[in-house]
Order: C-alpha cells, then structure tokens, then sequence
C-alpha cells in the first residue's frame, strides 16, 4: 500500500473530523502518502482529490460536521461513474480507501471492489442512527442524542409551565436508536420508534392515565420513521380524541446532525480512524471496524449491508415502567 485516500459519504455526524485527522496522522506516521476526496463518491468521479499532510487536520476534531464535506451521489450507481471513479484514483496513485459512512457507503464500495479488486476498502460507521451492525456505537450517535436530550428538556420545562403535551420528532429515518436513548433519558411518557407496532389506543389510554394522575406535561418522543408516520400525524390522531390536553408539536431536525462532537465521540472515532488505517496496512479489506463491549472488531460489508443493529427489546419494555 503507497497511498490512502479517505472520504465521508451520506449523511454527515459529528465525529466524522476526528476519524478523518486520525486516518491522516496514522497514514503519515506509516510512512504512506494520504489523500482526501471531497463530497464523498462524487469526488471520485470529479477527481475532487488533494494531497494532504498534518497540518490539514489541526484544529478540527472539536468541529462538527465535515472538512470533506459529504453527499448522496447517483452517478456512482453506474458503471460508467466507476469506471471515471477508477480513473481518478489511479491518476492520484491511490491503492487504499478509508470509507466513513453508513450502509449505502459500503454498499458502494463492495460494488466498487468487484470491479476494481485492486482498490482496497476499509469502513468506519459513520451515522448518526446508530443502527449498523457490528459496532455498539456509529461516530455521531453519541453527540446526537446528548443535542436531542438538551432539546427535550428544554421543551419539558416549558410543557411544564403550561400543562402541555408535546409530540417531539426525532431524527432516525429506519431506526428508533435516537429515540429511544433521548426519550429514556429525559422521562418521556411513550417512544414511538420504527422497529416496534405503534399503539395509538395505548397511547391514548397512558396519556390520559397521566391527565387523570395530575402530571402537569407529557412528552412522546417519535422516531421520524415510525409506522404511524411522524409526529404532526400522530398529534392529529390523538387531539382527536383527547381534546383535554393542550398539544404541541417539534420536530428537533437537523440540529442533530451538527454541533461539537462529545469527549466520547472524538475518542471512539479516533480509535476507529487509526484502526480502519492500520487495517489496510495489515491486507484487510472490505469490512467495517467497529467498537463492541471496549474492542476493535471487522464486520464483512455484505454483513453489515444485509444485517442491522437489533432493538434491544428490555429497553422497550422498560419505558413502560418508568414512564
Ligand atoms: O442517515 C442519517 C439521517 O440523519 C436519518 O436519520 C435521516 O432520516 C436522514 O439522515 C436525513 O437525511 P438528509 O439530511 O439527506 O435529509
């Protein structure tokens, strides 16, 4: 391996910088040239590539979002885009790529690689959804409930003040990860998350169970992607049959893809940045590091592709009993 190229695809999540410095300052200090790709696979096929070198990571792993920038790219679903993708990589002499992203990154790269074996890929999680198999935590996770949980309490104080109800959406398009954890920590009343039926009844009967006990505000937490769909339809089903409640929506929103990564985020994202790094040093490819119970481990890509993190099922039984 002579040269590896690094880049941030999807959705970015705080975190993504300080796995970039440590993919950077690892290479360099193997003695193999590194270099950034821009705008995730779109770069590849601009050639919006350039060398970098230890100063080009100072000062960013306190910053969110990332100095790569990302994107959602659909000239890389073509042959013909890979083929330019290809192209530009050799004309930069590079052998070896660190791919920080979710699961549609490395869908990309397993194509990639079928076609051009000898480029060589390695994955770091980078989502804030927390759903990738194969690592406890995704780069972002972490920051991104700490900024939902701040909103949430925000909202508490003010629900409180005037006997409210408030549906508050949450990022999580196909996982209830976020939800789950910035709901348990701020007491929320119910979490509505995609993996598990939502019970409208239910719902309804614990709200006004909680009318009738004199709580003075309520807080149901919603996944975006939950089956009953986000939470201004929810709100609607519900005032139409609770109308003693005074009900507001939030939609919490992008503010939880951005802000200062958390201590945690920076540290597992430089462990995993120096892993992805010195696991193509050592001929790995085609798997996504991961952190489980304290440990580096690979996941195959196709594994993390098929397969995603599971619902821990005593979390959801335990929001019943502390709400
Ligand atoms: O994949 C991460 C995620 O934050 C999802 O939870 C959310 O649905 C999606 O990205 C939003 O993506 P975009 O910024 O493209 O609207």
């Amino acid at each position: 391996m002579k040269k590896i190229g690094v880049f941030t695809s999807g959705g970015d999540s705080p975190g993504m910088n300080a796995c970039i410095r440590a993919v950077v300052r690892t290479a360099l200090h193997e003695g193999l040239a590194v270099a950034g790709i821009r705008r995730g696979y779109q770069g590849f096929i601009d050639g919006d590539i350039y060398d970098m070198d230890h100063h080009s990571v100072s000062n960013i792993i306190q910053q969110g979002g990332t100095i790569l920038r990302s994107a959602r790219c659909s000239e890389f679903h073509s042959p013909e885009g890979r083929q330019q993708a290809y192209e530009n990589l050799a004309k930069f002499g590079i052998d070896g790529i660190v791919a920080i992203g979710g699961d549609g990154t490395f869908t990309g790269a397993s194509i990639f690689m079928q076609e051009h074996p000898e480029i060589k890929f390695v994955g770091c999680p980078g989502t804030i959804d927390n759903d990738l198999l194969g690592t406890d935590y995704t780069i972002g996770y972490d920051t991104a409930i700490n900024t939902a949980m701040e909103a949430i309490d925000k909202i508490r104080d003010t629900a409180s003040a005037h006997d409210r109800l408030f549906f508050i959406e949450v990022m999580g398009r196909d996982a209830g990860f976020i939800a789950m954890a910035a709901g348990i920590a701020t007491g929320a009343e119910a979490i509505l998350i995609p993996e598990t039926h939502t019970d409208i009844e239910g719902l309804i009967k614990k709200l006004e169970w909680g009318w009738e006990n004199k709580k003075n505000s309520s807080i149901v937490v919603v996944a975006e992607g939950d089956e009953a769909g986000g939470a201004h339809k929810i709100a609607e089903m519900v005032k139409a049959r609770l109308s003693r409640y005074e009900i507001k929506v939030s939609i919490l929103g992008h503010i939880q893809r951005g802000g200062r990564p958390s201590c945690m985020e920076r540290v597992r994202a430089s462990r995993m940045g120096v892993a992805a790094t010195q696991a193509l040093i050592a001929g790995k490819s085609n798997v996504m590091i991961g952190i489980v119970n304290n440990q580096i481990v690979y996941t195959p890509f196709h594994q993390c592709i098929k397969e995603h993190q599971q619902m821990d099922s005593a979390l959801v039984e335990m929001v019943d009993v502390l709400s």
